[in-house]
């Protein structure tokens, strides 16, 4: 499975970077807001810190919008994917730009019908945002299962990201039916790395090496 890390914070990407475990970034409008840099600028940073796919998302609405968008993002890196939003508009700019060789994450994906389509249209990446469904009461693992169910079968060449990840049980769901991706906010990777029992045990270990010790000199 492969680690994504859902912000546009440098801090939080180096530290991840720096462990190994990354395999790439996605970003959206509202995490490049939060970081209140220039987006363009800021996609640029990310781009030189991870080698993997980073995703920058389109602002327009219209096909031709978010095509002369792409164009233009794809100039900051070449691991630059362009995420588009699923809409008809959308479907029609990746039918576009996938044939061009310009990698696209189909991005606001509820339904198992927009994965089916998205997939269809051919799209690199399609991101099924599991936490937003289940904040509005849907069954967002019966959702992720049913899409990989259709990817698997008809072999499409998309790779499912899982997206807008809550907690650390959703990266274990998402990995246990073999989701391509999972792009994780940072401090649900903080909670994946933690383990009360863990340190509870490092400190146990630690006390009893040292008690040996006071022994040995005696
Ligand atoms: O990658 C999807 C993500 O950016 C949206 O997540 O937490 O805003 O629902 P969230």
């Amino acid at each position: 499975m492969k680690f994504f890390i859902d912000t546009a914070n440098l801090k939080q990407i180096k530290e991840y970077q720096e462990l190994g475990i990354l395999d790439g970034v996605t970003t959206n409008p509202s995490l490049l807001a939060k970081e209140g840099a220039e987006p363009i600028e800021q996609l640029k940073k990310i781009c030189e810190i991870v080698k993997g796919p980073v995703s920058g998302e389109v602002i327009g609405l219209t096909t031709e919008e978010m095509v002369k968008e792409a164009r233009e993002l794809i100039k900051i890196g070449s691991n630059i994917v362009v995420k588009i939003p699923f809409t008809k508009e959308g479907i029609k700019a990746v039918k576009i730009l996938e044939p061009e060789g310009i990698k696209t994450n189909v991005t606001l994906v509820f339904s198992q019908n927009q994965v089916l389509l998205a997939a269809k249209a051919g799209a690199s990446y399609i991101s099924p945002f599991i936490g937003r469904l289940m904040d509005s009461g849907q069954n967002e693992i019966d959702m992720l299962k049913e899409t990989m169910q259709i990817i698997e079968k008809y072999k499409f060449k998309s790779e499912i990201i899982a997206a807008s990840i809550r907690n650390a049980r959703h990266v274990i769901e998402s990995a246990k039916m073999g989701v391509h991706i999972a792009t994780i906010p940072f401090d649900v990777l903080e909670k994946m790395f933690k383990h009360p029992r863990t340190e509870e045990g490092i400190k146990s270990f630690l006390n009893d090496w040292e008690k040996l010790q006071k022994q040995l000199k005696l």
